[in-house]
């Protein structure tokens, strides 16, 4: 396998999952710290009060990727460190926190690679100005950002940011699993666009302010597949393409949105306000790569028309209903029917493990957008166990080089890929699953109830990467 040279061979976390000290040093509240305290929202109520602490643990841990010859970090900034209330007073001390990760890091000949936002708004901006519905927030966060720029955009060469918008609007307002806890789909599209707007604005600062450097949206990307060769269940597949990664990447790269969803989302009313201004913002603000997260996509088949039919009956009766929790206006309805795929297995928490959707992932994106691809995120949940002070995580292993070994694929295919940033280096806390649900290749002695210990075990997959790092990929088995 032929890995560019420089390629940066990484991993990934961020703030929330990984610092704890949620209180600490002038930090103010995110909006996570206070939905984790809604019982039942998470597993065992766990939360990231501490995390696995690597806001006390971060040299250990540095010193640990510098062992394993690790090129490039990617973690994220909590913008309720730098700035409690979201706005207003810098809180220095956390300027000092980042900057001294940031130094230890270069120290170590290891790449920073910033995220901006990975989903812990500061929880006053959400009391005080509603969060994401509104337009204010897009100038809060360019000025957040501002900030960041400013400080250490001479020593960052890599920025995200925002860490999958797909997730974290529909989970957060249409889905009430991750905050601010709605249960709207019209919302949810309404919040979605303003976030499109804070990307674009603040990529166009970052490209007045740090001309040389690089910014770019992480996003979770899913291919999408028809369940058979049916026109109709291809159609349902271009759809669903359309609805679940076009939505997003074509207003990232292209400025606009896809016309049928738009069309669609106007019938079902769920449409929302794009000034002429907006679009210009939009189109200003393309990025200099995409960040790619990939665990799995999905396979579809044509939908069931009876099933709509029924439900616009019922529309009908009630076109408010939307704001419930039942929701009437389901825009998949129209477009697919989600189905499981005969060909994959699954990790232990249901999700589809496909290699090869990665090649076609890569290969998809940069062919539509022409943008250089740096993978962001990509690995394998699961539980392990340690046994005589071992971690044999030979699944993990397996996981992660049979996607790498599609991403060197995709770069034979001439993707430019810039990066691998497995998720994850330590073990951290998973926002929905607690933290049995381990993804390190550092093992962190901690469970759902106790943080008392936080000892940090190599686990085999530590000496595996170490070893494909030092082979610049040449040691990843084709099979
Ligand atoms: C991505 C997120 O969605 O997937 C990460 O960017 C997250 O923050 C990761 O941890 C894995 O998800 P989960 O639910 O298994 O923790």
């Amino acid at each position: 396998m032929k890995f560019p040279n420089d390629f940066l061979w990484g991993a990934a976390s961020a703030a929330y999952q990984v610092e704890g000290a949620y209180n600490e040093d002038g930090k103010g509240l995110s909006i996570w710290d206070e939905f984790s305290q809604i019982k039942g929202k998470t597993k065992h109520n766990t939360n990231g009060k501490v995390a696995v602490d690597f806001y006390h643990h971060y040299q250990e841990d540095i010193k640990l990727m510098a062992e394993m010859g690790l090129k490039a970090y990617r973690f994220s900034i909590s913008w309720s460190r730098i700035l409690p209330n979201g706005e207003g007073e810098i809180n220095q001390a956390g300027l000092d926190f980042y900057e001294r990760v940031i130094d230890e890091l270069l120290k170590n000949d290891i790449e920073p690679i910033v995220t901006l936002y990975h989903w812990d708004l500061p929880e006053k901006l959400q009391t005080k100005y509603g969060g994401w519905e509104n337009r204010k927030l897009v100038d809060l966060f360019v000025e957040y950002c501002r900030i960041l720029f400013e400080k250490f955009g001479a020593k960052i060469k890599y920025w995200v940011t925002f860490n999958e918008q797909n997730v974290f609007t529909s989970l957060g307002y249409r889905w009430a699993s991750h905050p601010p806890n709605v249960s709207d789909t019209k919302r949810m599209f309404q919040a979605n666009h303003v976030v499109n707007l804070a990307n674009a604005k603040v990529i166009q600062l970052f490209h007045k302010l740090v001309p040389n450097e690089k910014i770019g949206p992480s996003f979770g990307y899913g291919e999408v597949y028809p369940l058979t060769s049916s026109p109709a269940d291809v159609l349902a597949a271009v759809n669903a393409n359309q609805f679940n990664n076009d939505w997003w990447l074509d207003v990232y790269c292209r400025g606009y949105y896809p016309e049928k969803i738009l069309r669609l989302l106007k019938k079902l009313h769920l449409d929302f306000e794009i000034t002429a201004e907006d679009l210009k913002v939009l189109k200003a603000g393309k990025p200099d790569f995409l960040g790619i997260n990939y665990y799995h996509g999905g396979t579809v088949k044509a939908p069931d028309f009876e099933k709509v039919k029924n439900q616009k009956d019922f529309d009908k009766t009630d076109p408010y209903l939307m704001a419930a929790d039942k929701q009437a206006a389901s825009p998949e309805s129209y477009l697919f029917e989600s189905v499981e795929n005969p060909y994959l297995d699954k990790t232990n928490w249901g999700w589809e493990i496909d290699p090869i959707g990665f090649r076609i992932a890569l290969r998809q994106v940069y062919e539509k957008y022409q943008l250089p691809i740096m993978i962001t995120e990509n690995g394998l949940g699961a539980f392990d166990k340690l046994e005589d002070g071992k971690i044999n995580d030979q699944y993990r292993i397996d996981y992660l080089n049979d996607h790498l070994v599609q991403v060197g694929k995709a770069i034979a295919d001439g993707v430019p890929v810039l990066g691998f940033c497995a998720w994850s280096f330590t073990d951290l806390l998973s926002w929905l699953n607690g933290y049995d649900k381990r993804y390190g290749f550092v093992y962190i002695d901690r469970d759902d109830y106790s943080a008392e210990n936080l000892t940090r075990i190599k686990k085999q997959s530590f000496y595996w990467y170490q070893k494909i790092i030092e082979s610049n990929g040449g040691k990843l088995e084709v099979k």
